[in-house]
C-alpha cells in the first residue's frame, strides 16, 4: 500500500469562516438558464455552501473534439461565487461524449464475452485505453489552466465512482495492463504459477503474454481463484491509475487545491479496495444510500465508521446521500418524516465535515428523473425543502459551536473489515454460496450496539490492534504479517474476536493447513477439521443450536480439539447423526496476557445478542453506563483543543425512548429535553455539548 498523502481538506472562500459544508451535485446544464438565479437564491435560503459542478457535462465543454466551451460554466460558478458559494469542480470525465467513442469506439470497455458496452448511459470507457486517457487528460488540463485562478473553487471532484459500471474491462487493452500488472507483483511467471496453483487443471503458463483476463468460460465453470482475487486486484488499481493520472495533472497547475474522488463504501460487497484508494485522496469522500428496511440506520452507521476508519479519523465529506427515495431499486421507497435530518446528523456524528447530496435539483427528463433531489419536483413549498433547510440551520449552529474539525472519539472495540477477504470469499467455488465477509462484520457491529457499545469499523492495515478489543468476523484472507499481528496483539493483553471462516488462506487464497484457523490457531486455541455448512434442503442440516439458547445459520465448524487453556462458553446440540451435538461453538482462549474468543458458527445479530453478554464478561468487557440501552447509539466527537465534546444520541428502537441529558443540548430532531432527560421518538436524534 502506498504511502497516505497528507490531509488537505478544501478552504472557506476568501472572508468566510471554516462551516461545515452543505450542499451537492449541481446540474445547471440539464436546465434552461433562466432556473439558475432561482437555484442560487434557494442555495441561500437552504444555507447551502457548496456544490459539484460538470461532473457529467463533458459533451457541453468540449463538443467538438478541442473546441471548448467554457462560457457557460464561468456564467453558472461567478453567480454562486457572488452568493457565497463554493465550487468542488469535476474533472468531468466520468461520460464521455459522442464524438469521441464514435471516432475511437477503441475506448468501450468490453464485457467478458467480449460484447462492446455502447454509449447510452455513462462510464462506457476503459481505464487502460491509452486513447481515452489522452482525451481525459487534455481536458483536465484544459479545465485546470481556464479554472487555476477561479477564486470560487475549492476543489476538485476527480471523476465520479470510479468502476460503479466500468469495474471488469475485458478488452486487449485490458489484458495487455493485466499482463504488466502481473510482471510488476510476481516478476517471473514461476512465481505467478505457484501463486495462481495452475498445477492444477493444466492450467500452467510459459511466458506472461499467456495471461488472458478472466473471460468468459462457460456457464457453472470454475475460474481459477488467485487469477479471479488478482483481477480484483488489478482492476482496483486500473482504476486507481486513472485516477491519479487526472489528480497530477489537474494538481500540476492548480497545486494548491485538495483533491478527492467519491468513494462508494458501504457494508456491503465493493468494487474497488477503497482503503488502498485513500492513499491518494487529499481528503476522503463517500456516497452513501440507505438500505430501505430494518437495517437502514445500523448499515448507514456501520458505513460511516467505516469511512472514518479509512479516513484514519480525520475529516471526510459525504459527497452523495439522497434527501428520499433513489430510483434505482427495483422498488423505492421513501424515507420516513425525519430520516432526512437524522441520515446526515448520523454521518456527521461520525467524522463527515460535509454533507452533500445527490442532487441539488430533481431531474425533469433522464434516468434519473425519479432520484430525490434537495429541491424536489413539487418545488420548494414541500417537505423536502423545508427538512433541507432546517439541516442547513442545524449545521450551520454546530460550525458555530466548534464541531468543525473534531474527530470521532476512539471506540475501545474496533470490528475488522476487509476487502480482499470480501473478494476471495465471493468466489463460487467455497464452502457456501451464504458465508461471505460482508454480513459478518455488519451482525457485530449491530450486536455491540445491541449491547450499548458503539464499535469503531477499521480496515484490516488500520489500527485495529491499538484497541482494547478486536473483532476479525469472517476475516478469511489472512497473510503472515497480519496474522502475526493478530499473535502480537493478543500476546500483549489485547481482547479477540474470531469467528468462523477467518484465517483460512494467505493472500494468495492458499489454504493455511493442519486445520482451521490456519494461521492464528495457536492464538484461538482450537482446531476444526472441516466446515459445516447448513442449508435448507430436506433432510440436510439446516441449524445447529448452542446449548446457550441462541441458533447457528449457514456455518458452523467443527472443531475436534481445544488447547487446555480453552474455556468452552457454549457447544452444539445437535442430533448424534450430526457428528456436531456436544463439538465446542464459543470458546475463549488465554493466550499470552490476553484473551482470544472463537465463535465458531454464523450467529447473526439475533444469535450473538444472546452470546455476547456472557462473552463480554469473559473477557471482562461489560457495558457499564445509563445511557448504554441497545436503543440508543450514542457516538461521540471531540475537539482537537480537548475542550468540548459532542455528544450525538440516535433513537434504533420504533419506539420512544429516554435517554439521561448529557450537557448542553444543542439541537434536537423528533426530540426534546426537559429537565434533565431527553425523550427521543423513532428516528429521533439529541445532540449535546459537553465541555471537558
Ligand atoms: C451515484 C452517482 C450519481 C447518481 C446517484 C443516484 O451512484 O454518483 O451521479 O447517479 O448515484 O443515486
Amino acid at each position: 500500500m502506498a504511502e497516505r498523502r497528507a490531509y488537505r481538506w478544501p478552504q472557506p472562500l476568501e472572508g468566510q469562516p471554516s462551516k461545515i459544508w452543505y450542499g451537492g451535485d449541481y446540474n445547471p446544464d440539464q436546465w434552461p438558464e433562466e432556473v439558475w438565479d432561482e437555484d442560487v437564491e434557494l442555495m441561500g435560503e437552504a444555507g447551502v455552501n457548496v456544490v459539484s459542478l460538470a461532473i457529467f457535462s463533458w459533451s457541453k465543454l468540449e463538443p467538438r473534439e478541442g473546441i471548448y466551451d467554457f462560457d457557460w460554466l464561468d456564467r453558472i460558478i461567478a453567480k454562486l461565487y457572488k452568493a457565497g458559494i463554493g465550487v468542488l469542480l469535476a474533472s468531468a470525465t466520468a461520460s464521455p461524449p459522442m464524438w469521441l467513442t464514435q471516432s475511437h469506439p477503441e475506448v468501450l470497455w468490453r464485457d467478458k464475452r467480449g460484447d462492446v458496452v455502447w454509449p447510452g448511459a455513462r462510464q462506457h470507457w476503459r481505464p487502460t485505453s491509452p486513447i481515452y486517457r489522452d482525451y481525459a487528460l487534455k481536458l483536465c488540463r484544459a479545465l485546470a489552466e481556464h479554472y487555476k485562478d477561479n477564486p470560487a473553487i475549492v476543489g476538485w471532484h476527480v471523476g465520479n465512482e470510479y468502476g460503479c459500471h466500468n469495474r471488469f474491462d475485458y478488452s486487449d487493452d485490458a489484458m495487455r495492463a493485466f499482463q504488466d500488472w502481473c510482471k510488476r507483483r510476481y516478476g517471473t511467471i514461476e512465481e505467478l504459477n505457484e501463486a495462481w496453483g495452475t498445477a492444477f487443471w493444466s492450467q500452467h503458463l510459459d511466458n506472461f503474454t499467456q495471461i488472458l483476463p478472466p473471460r468468459f468460460i462457460g456457464e457453472y465453470n470454475f475460474m481459477n481463484p488467485g487469477k479471479f482475487l488478482d483481477y480484483k486486484r488489478f482492476s482496483s488499481d486500473a482504476l486507481k491509475a486513472f485516477y491519479v493520472a487526472e489528480r497530477d495533472c489537474l494538481q500540476e497547475i492548480t497545486p494548491d487545491l485538495p483533491a478527492t474522488t467519491n468513494f462508494m463504501v458501504s457494508a456491503e460487497g465493493s468494487n474497488l479496495d477503497y482503503d488502498d484508494w485513500a492513499s491518494e485522496v487529499d481528503f476522503v469522500s463517500n456516497d452513501h444510500y440507505f438500505t430501505p428496511g430494518e437495517s437502514h440506520f445500523d448499515e448507514l452507521a456501520y458505513t460511516s465508521s467505516l469511512v472514518d476508519g479509512i479516513a484514519r479519523k480525520e475529516p471526510w465529506w459525504l459527497m452523495e446521500h439522497s434527501a428520499g427515495a433513489v430510483n434505482w431499486r427495483p422498488i423505492n421507497y421513501r424515507k420516513e418524516p425525519g430520516q432526512l435530518v437524522r441520515d446526515s446528523l448520523a454521518h456527521l456524528a461520525f467524522g463527515a465535515d460535509a454533507i452533500c447530496y445527490f442532487q441539488w435539483r430533481q431531474s425533469r427528463s433522464g434516468a434519473e428523473k425519479f432520484h430525490s433531489a434537495m429541491l424536489p419536483h413539487a418545488g420548494k413549498d414541500s417537505q423536502m425543502f423545508q427538512d433541507v433547510c432546517e439541516l442547513g440551520k442545524d449545521l450551520e449552529l454546530l460550525s458555530e459551536q466548534g464541531l468543525i474539525g473534531s474527530k470521532l472519539v476512539k471506540s475501545q472495540v474496533a470490528v475488522v473489515h476487509d476487502y480482499q477477504s470480501e473478494w476471495a470469499s465471493e468466489h463460487t467455488a467455497t464452502p457456501s454460496q451464504q458465508v461471505r465477509h460482508w454480513s459478518e462484520p455488519l451482525d457485530w457491529f449491530r450486536a455491540f450496539a445491541d449491547q450499548g457499545i458503539t464499535a469503531d469499523v477499521v480496515p484490516l492495515a488500520g489500527p485495529w490492534d491499538s484497541y482494547q478489543a478486536a473483532v476479525l468476523p469472517a476475516v478469511y484472507l489472512l497473510d503472515e504479517a497480519n496474522s502475526q499481528r493478530v499473535r502480537d496483539f493478543v500476546q500483549a493483553g489485547g481482547k479477540l474476536f474470531v469467528t468462523y471462516y477467518t484465517g483460512i488462506s494467505d493472500e494468495r487464497d492458499h489454504i493455511w493447513l493442519g486445520g482451521y484457523p490456519g494461521s492464528i490457531r495457536d492464538v484461538v486455541g482450537v482446531r476444526s477439521e472441516e466446515f459445516a455448512p447448513m442449508g435448507q434442503g430436506e433432510g440436510c442440516l439446516d441449524h445447529l443450536e448452542l446449548s446457550n439458547g441462541a441458533v447457528a445459520h449457514d456455518m458452523a465448524d467443527v472443531i475436534t480439539s481445544v488447547e487446555s487453556s480453552v474455556r468452552i462458553l457454549a457447544s452444539f446440540q445437535a442430533p448424534k447423526r450430526t457428528g456436531m451435538d456436544g463439538l465446542p461453538a464459543i470458546t475463549v482462549n488465554d493466550f499470552g496476557e490476553g484473551q482470544a474468543a472463537y465463535v465458531g458458527c454464523k450467529l447473526g445479530r439475533e444469535g450473538l445478542d444472546k452470546s455476547l453478554p456472557e462473552l463480554l464478561e469473559a473477557m471482562g468487557l461489560a457495558a457499564s453506563d445509563e445511557n448504554a440501552s441497545g436503543d440508543l447509539l450514542r457516538v461521540e466527537r471531540e475537539g482537537e483543543d480537548g475542550v468540548s465534546r459532542f455528544v450525538f444520541f440516535f433513537n434504533r428502537a420504533d419506539h420512544e425512548i429516554e435517554a439521561t441529558a448529557e450537557g448542553e443540548p444543542l439541537m434536537a430532531s423528533l426530540a426534546h429535553v426537559e429537565s434533565g432527560r431527553a425523550k427521543l421518538d423513532s428516528n429521533g436524534v439529541v445532540i449535546f455539548k459537553q465541555d471537558l
